[in-house]
């Protein structure tokens, strides 16, 4: 099963960096596949480490994926930071590498786990947030702009209505990200 999660990573100079990414637990390991032209990729190449955040809002996994956020965080004793507002999060090492061309696929040791808040529950409109980030985040990829403006449209009503006020914050970033990607 692939999580969505928002993973933090270090570069050499210590800045820090959020991406939205999809990783399988398998047993005490973490696999992930960053594409090579990541910051993500090219962090935990040069570092080796990073943190696996699992967060119950949508709202972290869109502007991870399609800005450059400053979320709350806080360092651990390993070095590595995680997200203040995750649900859990998981420090790896990375222990193998293999490259598959665009992407690489990632195999990482976890080395710290920890809770941070309770999980609030599934939910509709966060669920069609999630949709919308993936269909936002492959445009110019595998999708078009018209998808994702189709997408918003068709989901307007029920994302208003089944979520709250980040919900709705969600929604209009990813109408303007929208604008701006019709320029
Ligand atoms: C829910 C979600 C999951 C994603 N999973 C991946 C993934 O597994 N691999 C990847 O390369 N990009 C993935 N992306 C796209 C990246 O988040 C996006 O390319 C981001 O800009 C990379 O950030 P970075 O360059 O700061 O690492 C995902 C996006 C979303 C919204």
């Amino acid at each position: 099963m692939i999580i969505e999660t928002v993973m933090t990573s270090l570069d050499s100079k210590n800045d820090l960096n959020f991406s939205a990414i999809g990783v399988e637990f398998v047993k005490d390991k973490v696999i992930f596949y960053p594409y090579k032209n990541t910051t993500t990729a090219e962090n935990i190449l040069a570092t080796k480490k990073g943190t696996v955040n699992i967060v119950d809002r949508s709202y972290y996994l869109i502007l991870a994926a399609l800005s450059e956020p400053e979320f709350a965080v806080d360092k651990t004793d390993l070095g590595n930071y995680y997200l203040k507002d995750c649900c859990y999060y998981y420090e790896f090492k990375l222990s193998a590498i293999s490259d598959l061309g665009k992407k690489y696929k990632l195999t990482a040791n976890i080395t710290a786990q920890k809770s941070r808040n309770d999980f609030i529950g599934l939910n509709r409109a966060e669920n069609l947030l999630l949709e919308a980030a993936i269909i936002a985040s492959r445009i110019g990829i595998t999708k078009k702009t018209k998808e994702l403006k189709n997408y918003l449209a068709e989901n307007r009503e029920i994302i208003f209505k089944t979520g709250d006020q980040k919900s709705k914050e969600s929604y209009l970033f990813l109408k303007k990200y929208l604008q701006i990607q019709e320029e």
